[in-house]
């Protein structure tokens, strides 16, 4: 699929893989519609874009995606925008401390797993109106290690970054796998994907996570190199037709044997959805 004229939204464009996955889609001739958390980042980030590829067509939008009500806002601009037919869902957290969203969740699975699941469902019928579309959902290799346990998705039992994180990242590929049972490839499809070890800011949350990150980032690869996957599952022709994948590297790789549990999934999707309802 070329990205030539396509409308492209990547999620979290203002830093990391996210600002460099719409740079390299801009290039590709794209327009990009970089989803940012406030208009001053926004800015800068759509400044960002236009200033590495001159003729990129770069909007943006504001969203803050820890909230239903900034997600379905979104969900609304972006059907409103007309013409979409690639959603990146690339915005993820991990969290310093237990923290509680105004809707209830737990902040690393509102932003990590919840935002990506009201997200892509509710602009299903917008990108299936603009077949083919893809959903492309920027997860993480750590969720090999984690585990669904539907008595404490909110972490009431103790609050563990890295376990959270890798809960909400293992739940997103399972999301990922249902959507892709539920839906008709010829129309859209949806693939997860780890970036890779980036160097980025993403663990710059203080306490022992940054501790943690700040070591570790360093043998990371760059940020646009860890835009690659994202590219390659948005645009390649290669993977046209092909859903419910979890990629690495531009080749599909392992994941967590619960992510195959379709049981499972079906579980995690009708639990989602009711915490979801108004
Ligand atoms: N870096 C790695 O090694 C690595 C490895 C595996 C997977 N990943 C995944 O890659 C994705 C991008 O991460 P990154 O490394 O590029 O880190 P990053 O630079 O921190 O990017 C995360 C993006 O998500 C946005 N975001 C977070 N919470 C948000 C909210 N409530 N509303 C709106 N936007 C929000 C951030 O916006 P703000 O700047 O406003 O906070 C930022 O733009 C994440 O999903 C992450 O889990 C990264």
């Amino acid at each position: 699929m070329s990205a030539a004229g396509r409308a492209i939204a990547i999620t979290g464009a203002n830093g990391g893989i996210g600002r460099h996955t719409a740079l390299a889609l801009a290039r590709l001739g794209a327009h990009v519609v970089l989803v940012c958390r406030n208009q001053q980042r926004a800015d800068e980030a759509t400044a960002f874009v236009r200033d590495n590829a001159p003729n990129a067509r770069a909007s943006s939008l504001v969203a803050d995606l820890s909230t239903l009500a900034g997600v379905r806002g979104l969900a609304r601009d972006l059907s409103a925008l007309g013409g979409l037919s690639v959603l990146v869902n690339n915005a993820g957290v991990i969290c310093r401390r237990r923290a509680i969203t105004d809707d209830g969740f737990e902040l690393t699975w509102a932003v990590n797993h919840v935002a990506p699941f009201v997200l892509s469902t509710m602009l299903l019928e917008t990108l299936g109106a603009n077949a083919p579309a893809r959903i492309v959902n920027v997860n993480s290799d750590s969720h090999l290690h984690g585990t669904i346990d539907f008595g404490d998705l909110n972490s009431e039992k103790g609050f563990w970054p890295p376990r959270a994180y890798e809960r909400s990242k293992l739940a997103n590929v399972l999301f990922t796998k249902e959507l892709a049972r539920r839906v008709d490839p010829a129309r859209v499809t949806v693939n997860a994907l780890h970036p890779g070890l980036v160097n980025t800011d993403f663990g710059e949350v203080g306490g022992i996570v940054e501790f943690g990150w700040r070591v570790y980032k360093h043998f990371g690869i760059t940020p646009a190199e860890g835009a690659r996957t994202s590219v390659y599952l948005a645009t390649s022709p290669e993977v046209a037709a092909k859903s419910g994948g979890y990629y690495r590297k531009c080749v599909l790789g392992p994941v967590n044997p619960l992510a195959e549990d379709a049981q499972l999934a079906t579980r995690l999707w009708d639990h989602t959805e009711r915490s979801v309802r108004g």
